[in-house]
């Protein structure tokens, strides 16, 4: 391993270090057989980091990997050579980063594969006069002449009044709902979920998968992943982007609070359209990671939430699109989320939410290892 890459890993793995979690949250090479470039890094930013490489490559886990890895996760060690070129590739980079461009982590996976796992050597004539593909909404940036309206909080206050108004937000406390999940981990089929929130920060999505209960818990401070098939049967998130959005998710679940769960508002981004339709656009930052706003500007409501987590191969984008609001004690809640990242999308249905019902606190603390169906 180069030494830029272990000063990079040492960095990092010392930003981390914060004070404040319930257990020291297990790195890599604690929890993995054969880990030799991306050691001292959580086990759940190195899992973002092979979502990084799947996404910049177009590829599943088992290109890389092999078919032998599926529901057997010892096999994921195995050094095949598909592997190994990528092991190679991550040093190439850095040393391109280190000696071309100061350290800086200009040149990504993603600069020359392009969701592709042979990247092009000839310019292509026919994209050259052809149709541009349409632009990437998630892509939009603060124009360097940003008008001075509306600000970020114009759009917030608008937000909020439009979700029933601040006092009817702040009345709402709890809520305990049902509903359906789909996706990747249902294996596109659908199943039962539960959710549970209590303001202004906690929360516990439940989903109940064919194979045993998957679970997201956010107590507030510390967050959660449980689920069948995972590397780890209970595994507690790092300080970093996926805390960091596990933590939003839940205080977003009580928008009311909003202007404190994000802190480094910005705004003057140029309309952003999705599906013919246009949003406002604010930026905020939730601990480490920025996170990406849309409004829609008929309605005034949060249509999508598009936030990046800092990997050490790059940033991890992840988007949730909300819609279909429904009122719930005079409060608008959005009744579809839809998870879009890097291993997949999953669809969220809430089919009732009652409001201000007791949660047993138990619901938000640390979960048991999943019992298997
Ligand atoms: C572009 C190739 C590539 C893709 C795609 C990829 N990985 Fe990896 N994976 C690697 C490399 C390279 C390593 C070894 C990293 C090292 O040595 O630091 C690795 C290591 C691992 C390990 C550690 C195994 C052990 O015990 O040492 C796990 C677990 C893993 N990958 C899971 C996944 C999953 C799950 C996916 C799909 C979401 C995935 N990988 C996608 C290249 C890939
Ligand atoms: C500077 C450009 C560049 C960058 C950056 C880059 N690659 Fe590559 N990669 C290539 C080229 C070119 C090939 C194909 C080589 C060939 O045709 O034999 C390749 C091939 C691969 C392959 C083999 C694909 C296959 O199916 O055989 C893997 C895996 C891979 N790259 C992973 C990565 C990973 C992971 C990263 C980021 C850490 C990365 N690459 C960054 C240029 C790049």
């Amino acid at each position: 391993m180069n030494l830029a890459l272990i000063s990079l890993l040492l960095t990092v793995g010392a930003a981390h270090a914060q004070p404040g979690t319930d257990q020291k949250p297990l790195m890599a090479e604690d929890v993995f057989k054969n880990v030799q470039v991306l050691r001292g890094i959580p086990v759940n930013q190195f899992m973002e980091t092979m979502g990084f490489f799947s996404a910049a490559l177009g590829y599943n886990c088992t290109n890389c990997h092999g078919d032998e890895v599926l529901g057997n996760w010892a096999r994921y060690a195995d050094d095949v050579p598909i592997k190994r070129t990528a092991r190679r590739m991550i040093q190439m980079v850095n040393t391109l980063n280190k000696g071309e461009f100061g350290g800086r982590r200009a040149v990504t996976c993603y600069s020359c594969h392009r969701g592709s796992g042979s990247p092009k050597v000839v310019p292509s004539l026919a994209e050259q006069y052809g149709e541009p593909p349409p632009d990437d909404p998630n892509e939009v940036e603060i124009a360097r002449r940003a008008p001075a309206t509306p600000t970020a909080d114009d759009i917030l206050n608008r937000y909020i009044q439009a979700l029933g108004g601040a006092q009817r937000l702040a009345a709402l406390t709890t809520f305990a709902a049902k509903g359906t999940a789909e996706g990747f981990d249902t294996y596109h089929g659908k199943v039962a979920m539960e959710l549970f929130a209590k303001a202004p920060g906690q929360r516990a999505l439940i989903v109940h998968t064919q194979n045993g209960d998957g679970a997201t818990i956010c107590d507030g401070r510390t967050a959660w992943i449980t689920g069948p098939d995972r590397p780890l049967p209970v595994l507690q998130l790092a300080p970093g982007g996926d805390l960091d959005g596990a933590r939003l998710d839940a205080q977003l679940a009580f928008p009311g609070n909003i202007r404190q769960a994000l802190t480094q508002w910005r705004a003057g981004f140029p309309a952003a359209t999705i599906d013919d339709r246009e949003f406002q656009v604010i930026q905020g930052t939730a601990g480490n990671s920025r996170v990406k706003l849309f409004f829609d500007k008929e309605s005034g409501l949060l249509a999508r939430q598009v936030r990046y987590e800092n990997t050490v191969v790059g940033l991890v984008p992840a988007q949730v699109d909300y819609s279909d609001y429904r009122e719930v004690a005079g409060v608008k809640i959005p009744f579809q989320w839809v998870v879009t990242w890097t291993d997949g999308r999953s669809t969220f249905r809430f089919t009732e939410v009652q409001p201000n019902v007791a949660v047993d606190p138990a619901k938000f603390s640390k979960p048991a290892a999943p019992a298997a169906r």
